[in-house]
C-alpha cells in the first residue's frame, strides 16, 4: 500500500520529535552526571536509545529513508547543504531582530554544517575511487 501523504507528514513529524527527545535527553543525562546523580543520568540515557535505535529507526525504516551509500551520501550532502542555507537565514533574521547572540549561534551552525557538507563530499569523493559498486549496493 502506498502511504498517504497525511500518514507521510505524521511520519516525518513522529521522526522529528523522536531525534529532538534523543538529542535533548542526552544533554539532560550529560546534566546530572555532573551533578552526579546517576540513577537519573541513567533513566534520561536509556530513554534517548530508546527513541533512536528503535522508534526513530522504525520510523525512517517505514520510510525508506536509508538506502545505498551512495543515495545515503547524496541525501546527507543535500540535507547538510539546507540546514547551512537555513542557519544563514536565521542568522539574518536575528541581526535584523538585534539578537547579536542568536545571530553569532546561528552563524556558528551554519559554518559547521557546511563543513559536514565538505566531509560529506570528501567522503564521496573517497569512496568513488575506492569502490564505486560498494557505493550502489543495496
Ligand atoms: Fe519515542
Amino acid at each position: 500500500m502506498t502511504m498517504t501523504r497525511r500518514t507521510k507528514q505524521n511520519l516525518d513529524t513522529a521522526m522529528q520529535s523522536e531525534a529532538f527527545t534523543h538529542a535533548l535527553y542526552l544533554r539532560f543525562a550529560a546534566r546530572a552526571r555532573m551533578h552526579k546523580n546517576w540513577k537519573l543520568a541513567q533513566v534520561f540515557q536509556t530513554i534517548a536509545d530508546t527513541e533512536r535505535t528503535k522508534h526513530f529507526a522504525e520510523g525512517a525504516n517505514l520510510a525508506g529513508l536509508v538506502s545505498n551509500d551512495a543515495e545515503n551520501l547524496r541525501y546527507a550532502l543535500n540535507e547538510k547543504r539546507a540546514q547551512a542555507a537555513m542557519c544563514g537565514r536565521f542568522a539574518i533574521q536575528a541581526r535584523a531582530d538585534g539578537d547579536v547572540t542568536a545571530a553569532a549561534c546561528f552563524e556558528k551552525l551554519r559554518t559547521d554544517e557546511n563543513t559536514q557538507a565538505d566531509t560529506l563530499e570528501a567522503a564521496f569523493r573517497v569512496e568513488s575511487a575506492q569502490c564505486p559498486a560498494c557505493l550502489v549496493e543495496a
